[in-house]
């Protein structure tokens, strides 16, 4: 076993998941000020303090990706991030896309970007101590879209990204995401994902990418949130199950899904089903808000509340182990059972 496929089989180890604490400076200022926190430069690091010290958290999270800004900052006790981080038993990544932009003017699709100067940032990363990174590609579902051409624009970004990645040492996660945005039907959602995986997995394979130091970070296939349509979780479960079987080759080290918007408990619910389905790889959890929203909305800005903020982000948690650990039931939504 390499390094790079040791570590890719760490982040999605049995029982765990990875928390995505990596929001831009811009949408995380505006997550704050929703909150009703002052969004300062010492409002994101306190909050971010707050997720990475939660007590116990290494039991279900292997690694948390941090943004730029957090990477570079201290805990209070005066550690960089991903040292503080590793002493946690936390494996530290790193973001390290530059964002979307459109894929030509005037146009609602888009592409990633972020690989000039990639190789020396993920050098740069890597001694600092990180261990994998993220890139994310948005896939928009609408009349007309996604086209070919954004569907190759991103899978090419992505697999360059992941090739520089496994080049400097760091594990990439490769995240080509289909919104949930729009009036979609669940079965549009399931062959766009299959197009959007079957076009990344090929430009992985053409640029040599070792699939088992690969975590691949994809949608659950849901119908779009316009849609008036819902799907129980074993609904979601089969269809997802489909087309990743049907599109990621099983050498992938694991699948580590995004929550997308969803709201909280039904992400769980969704993962929960999806273990009981027999995969080559196994399932788990990289949910930014599924995990954290409950937190923020408890800590709101508080130091006295920081205790209150990492109970609520360590119940989100001990029920998405419970999904991977196939003993999750709604009851365990209550604060008090889990
Ligand atoms: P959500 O779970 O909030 O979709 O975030 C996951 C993520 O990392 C998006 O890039």
């Amino acid at each position: 076993m390499t390094q790079l496929s040791a570590t890719a089989a760490a982040m999605v180890a049995p029982g765990k998941g990875i928390l995505a604490a990596d929001e831009s400076i811009s949408t995380m200022s505006a997550r704050l000020e929703a909150a009703g926190v002052a969004a300062s430069e010492e409002n994101r690091r306190a909050y971010r303090e707050l997720l990475v010290s939660t007590p116990g958290l290494a039991e279900g999270i292997s690694g948390v990706i941090l943004c730029d800004e957090t990477f570079h900052q201290r805990v209070s006790a005066g550690a960089p991030f991903p040292q503080a981080m590793r002493e946690l038993g936390l494996l530290p990544g790193i973001k390290v896309d530059t964002g979307t932009a459109p894929l030509r003017r005037g146009s609602t699709e888009t592409v990633t970007e972020g690989l000039d100067g990639l190789r020396a940032r993920l050098a740069h990363y890597a001694d600092a101590g990180a261990a994998f990174a993220k890139w994310r590609a948005v896939i928009r579902i609408g009349p007309g879209t996604p086209s070919t051409a954004a569907l190759r624009a991103n899978g090419h970004a992505l697999a360059r990204y992941a090739r520089l990645c496994q080049d400097e040492g760091l594990v990439p996660i490769v995240e080509p995401e289909v919104l949930m945005t729009g009036t979609h039907s669940i079965s549009r959602c399931a062959w766009v994902s299959s197009a959007a995986l079957l076009q990344v997995v090929s430009d992985l394979v053409d640029l040599d990418v070792d699939l088992d130091g690969v975590v691949l970070k994809p949608n659950m296939v849901v119908p779009g949130i316009d849609s008036g349509q819902y799907a129980d979780p074993e609904q979601v479960a089969r269809e997802t199950v489909d087309v990743l079987t049907a599109t990621v080759p099983a050498e992938v080290a694991g699948i580590a899904f995004l929550s997308g918007g969803q709201p909280a408990a039904q992400a769980t619910a969704n993962l929960a089903a999806m273990q009981e389905l027999s995969t080559p790889w196994p399932l788990t959890f990289s949910f930014g808000r599924a995990l954290v929203d409950a937190a923020l909305a408890a800590w709101a800005g508080q130091p006295a509340l920081v205790a209150q903020g990492q109970r609520a982000l360590a119940h989100r948690v001990s029920c998405n182990t419970a999904a991977l650990q196939r003993r999750y039931t709604p009851e365990l939504e209550r604060e008090d059972a889990a």
